[in-house]
């Protein structure tokens, strides 16, 4: 059978100190070529215990950034600790066990390796678990991993206390709009907001000058919530420029997506970004895509459009939104 999974893939290339050419990126994506190496700027930092100005700093890192990270934010550093150990556990298991979970077709949730390659024939040194968490009725337990056994109580107890973080970033977000506080997370469908965690496993890669993690993207969904492990790589789109994303302990990286960049008619931006991988360290990390159901239709909010603003983007259905981006496909 052929090797698939990249984890297995780099402890062949391990041993032969280079990488397969179907992982050598492009010049013109090549990390080691395409890094900026001057003075970085830093994506901002904001504390969330200082209520004070709160909406203005959060409307102009996303404005200006579409990305900002937030500390204090309430989540234990326990379940967040916890949360990180389940997820390394499943993906330190021998691999058939892994494959048990593999995605089915027709499935987007499992274990899996991103099989088709880019345009260019080129493909990202990741492999991933998906699953949703959040809100009940969207949420399979057959899919996620049964170990290590308190995998399904670890990742409960995070969603718990996401919700809760991402109800706040709503409101600030729909003040910073100069909206009533309700109407950004009314109009990504309220409590039927879905939760999707997709699990990144980056394995040790001997040449990360010239590969990629997940190649250059903006997500899709409204906002994503994201842990990574001690191990830097999160690169940032700004001024032209790829920028490191510093590590940050026990921050959690925000980044506005699509939805709401279309719903406050681009006033905020959805983040350019990719990740780069590492010779040394696995690199792993945790978003939690946030999206409207699928039936949902986004568009400009109605207050934000007028003669002077008018409608920089289509107003749609996200499921017809998502289809045309996995496709891609013009909006
Ligand atoms: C992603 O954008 O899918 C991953 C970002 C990261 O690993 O930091
Ligand atoms: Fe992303």
């Amino acid at each position: 059978m052929e090797v698939e999974r990249v984890q297995e893939i780099a402890s062949l290339s391990i041993l032969k100190d280079t990488i397969p050419p179907e992982f050598i990126r492009s010049e013109y994506e090549q990390p080691g070529i395409t890094t900026f190496t001057g003075p970085v700027p830093n994506i901002p930092v904001i504390d969330l215990s200082k209520r004070e100005a709160l909406v203005q700093v959060i409307r102009n890192a996303s404005e200006e950034w579409g990305i900002f990270q937030v500390v204090n934010h309430g989540i234990p550093e326990k379940v967040i600790k916890e949360l990180q150990s389940v997820g390394k556990e499943f993906f330190e298991l021998p691999l058939d066990e892994k494959e048990k979970y593999a995605v089915k077709p027709g499935s987007f949730e499992g274990y899996g390796t991103k099989l088709q390659k880019e345009p260019e024939g080129k493909k990202a040194w990741v492999d991933y678990l998906f699953h949703n968490v959040w809100p009940p009725d969207r949420v399979n337990h057959d899919i996620w991993p049964q170990n290590p056994p308190s995998y399904r109580e670890t990742n409960e107890e995070y969603a718990k206390h996401l919700i809760r973080v991402v109800d706040d970033l709503l409101e600030i977000l729909s003040e910073g709009l100069g909206l009533e506080k309700q109407v950004l997370k009314e109009s990504v469908g309220g409590d039927g907001l879905e939760y999707l965690l997709k699990i990144n496993y980056y394995p040790k890669c001997p040449r990360p000058d010239l590969a990629l993690g997940v190649v250059a993207h903006t997500d899709m969904s409204a906002i994503t919530i994201l842990i990574p492990n001690e191990v830097p790589g999160l690169q940032v789109f700004k001024d032209d420029h790829w920028f490191d994303a510093k590590y940050v302990p026990n921050a959690l990286v925000v980044h506005i997506g699509d939805q709401i960049e279309i719903l406050s008619n681009g006033k905020y931006k959805s983040v350019l970004h990719r990740t780069t991988v590492n010779k040394d360290k696995v690199r792993m990390s945790w978003p939690v895509f946030c999206s409207p159901p699928e039936e949902m239709v986004v568009g400009p909010l109605k207050p934000l459009v007028n003669d002077d603003s008018p409608p920089k983007f289509k107003t749609k259905k996200y499921k017809d939104y998502q289809y045309c981006k996995l496709n891609k496909l013009p909006q």
